[in-house]
């Protein structure tokens, strides 16, 4: 597991400058939480958690035995368990180090997704607005508000507000950008062979209004507030460098950090992340150009799943969309999630075990491996066809897009699974490395 997990840092939040100020009552605390680690990411050695689902049982608990209309002061509808923090309140993940944080960190339940164009071809605006970013990213992550408020109540607060009594949720974003980003900046010369805007699959029906855009943020939190007040803070401070083109939110759900969770088609989603990470040098991490170092390329799509029509399939069917057992996420004929298999292997009859058509064998001959960090979304009902508007906001990191080209092209043609889904988006953006103290996200870009 990559270092740069969990940190039981006891820096000042937001919540405690406020209870310094008297404006937040009851008890606070800073408890170390056993971050639970999702097994959609690396997830063997990740175990504490215990802190956080004994929280979680203990309001569970309370929840059965009060009677909410009893409570004086209920502090939202229906809740009995205020006195209980939340397990993830002070979840923190370092902001510096090598790699940026919400790549190999364990997947938070909540995503905001954002893509911006850029409305300026000044280098040095974007250079600056990237120096404030790193600024303000570092406090956001850590629970803080990007800066303190201040005194005058005839000018609009610094801060929207809407964090101010909550902990950083282990909160983590991660920066990218896009070809476009550097053409329009005059960089082209920088753009390595394989940065190139990706091309139309076989059966892509990709939607202007959720794809392309230039820079993008991916905020992760246990929280959703959380991770929706950062973005806001973020893009309010560029407002004149910028104009947001498309966004998607998501969650995944998982009770300890050992289980993978399991997509909206009810299967395991993440098993084959352990491989990736083992071999992350090879698959994961980029190490040229100069400006890349220790990035990766985040490929995004938002790909809508027909829920229905997947409700209808038979379990055998669905198994052998995706070559793996739904209850045990096993290999088809294996018994265990993570049990060894060959992916050529034939049965008696002469027949693929692994079927020829499936998802993961599929993706599995490829020879390729990518790191998938998906959340599920739900966004209301689509109007065409009267059923649920939902899916994946896939989100795979690789060292070169040709990983993920490779694959899809794979998938494209044959994948079983295609009748059960459409890609409706799109984009692919280049994420810078880490950061250290003192220094700016890109600055290898703008000062290279
Ligand atoms: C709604 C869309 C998708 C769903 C529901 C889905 C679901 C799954 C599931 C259940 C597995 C098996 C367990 C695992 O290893 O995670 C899997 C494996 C995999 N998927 Fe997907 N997937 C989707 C889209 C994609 C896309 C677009 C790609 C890349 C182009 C992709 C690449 C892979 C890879 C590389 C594996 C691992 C194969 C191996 O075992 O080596 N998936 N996916």
């Amino acid at each position: 597991m990559n270092p740069e997990q969990q940190s039981n840092s006891m820096t000042l939040g937001r919540r405690h400058f406020l209870r310094n100020l008297g404006l937040v009552g009851g008890a606070v605390s800073i408890a170390g939480t056993g971050m639970a680690l999702s097994g959609c990411q690396p997830s063997s050695n990740t175990t504490n958690n215990t802190s956080a689902s004994n929280t979680a049982n203990a309001a569970n608990a309370e929840l059965g035995t009060k009677d909410s209309d009893k409570n004086a002061n209920p502090k939202h509808a229906g809740s009995d368990a205020n006195s209980s923090k939340h397990g993830f309140a002070d979840a923190k993940y370092e902001f510096y180090g090598e790699h940026q944080a919400g790549i190999t960190t364990p997947s938070q339940r909540q995503i905001y997704f954002l893509v911006m164009d850029l409305h300026t071809n000044d280098v040095e605006a974007v250079k600056q607005m990237f120096q404030d970013w790193t600024a303000f990213a570092a406090k956001l992550t850590q629970g803080n508000n990007i800066k303190d408020y201040g005194t005058n109540p005839y000018v609009p607060p610094t801060d929207t507000g809407e964090a101010d009594n909550l902990g950083a949720y282990g909160l983590t974003l991660t920066f990218g950008v896009s070809p476009s980003f550097l053409t329009k900046l005059g960089l082209s010369d920088k753009l390595p062979k394989e940065f190139k805007d990706l091309p139309a699959f076989p059966r892509d029906q990709i939607r202007g209004n959720l794809s392309g855009g230039d820079i993008c943020i991916q905020a992760c939190a246990e929280d959703a507030q959380v991770a929706f007040h950062a973005v806001r803070q973020l893009v309010r401070q560029a407002r004149s460098t910028i104009t947001m083109r498309w966004s998607q939110s998501g969650f995944v759900g998982y009770d300890t950090g050992n289980e993978t969770p399991r997509n909206l088609f009810g299967f395991k989603d993440g098993t084959a992340n352990q491989e990736t990470l083992k071999a992350a040098d090879k698959f994961l991490w980029a190490n040229e150009p100069n400006w890349l170092k220790g990035g990766t390329y985040l490929v995004a799509r938002v790909i809508q799943m027909h829920l229905e029509t997947w409700d209808r399939t038979s379990l055998k069917g669905q198994e052998e969309t995706f070559g793996r057992h739904r209850t045990t996420g096993a290999a088809i004929g294996k018994q265990a999630e993570f049990d060894s298999f060959d992916v050529n292997e034939k049965a008696t009859n002469g027949k693929a075990v692994i079927p020829e058509i499936s998802h993961m064998g599929l993706s599995k001959r490829t020879g390729n491996q990518i790191l998938r960090r998906s959340y599920s979304y739900s966004s209301g009902i689509d109007a065409k066809t009267g059923q649920f508007d939902a899916g994946l906001l896939f989100i795979s990191f690789q060292k070169s897009p040709e990983q993920f080209i490779t694959i899809q092209n794979a998938l494209g043609r044959v994948d079983k699974m295609n009748e059960y889904i459409t890609h409706i988006g799109s984009g692919l953006f280049a994420c810078f490395g880490g950061v250290k103290p003192g220094e700016y996200l890109g600055q290898a870009l703008f000062e290279g």
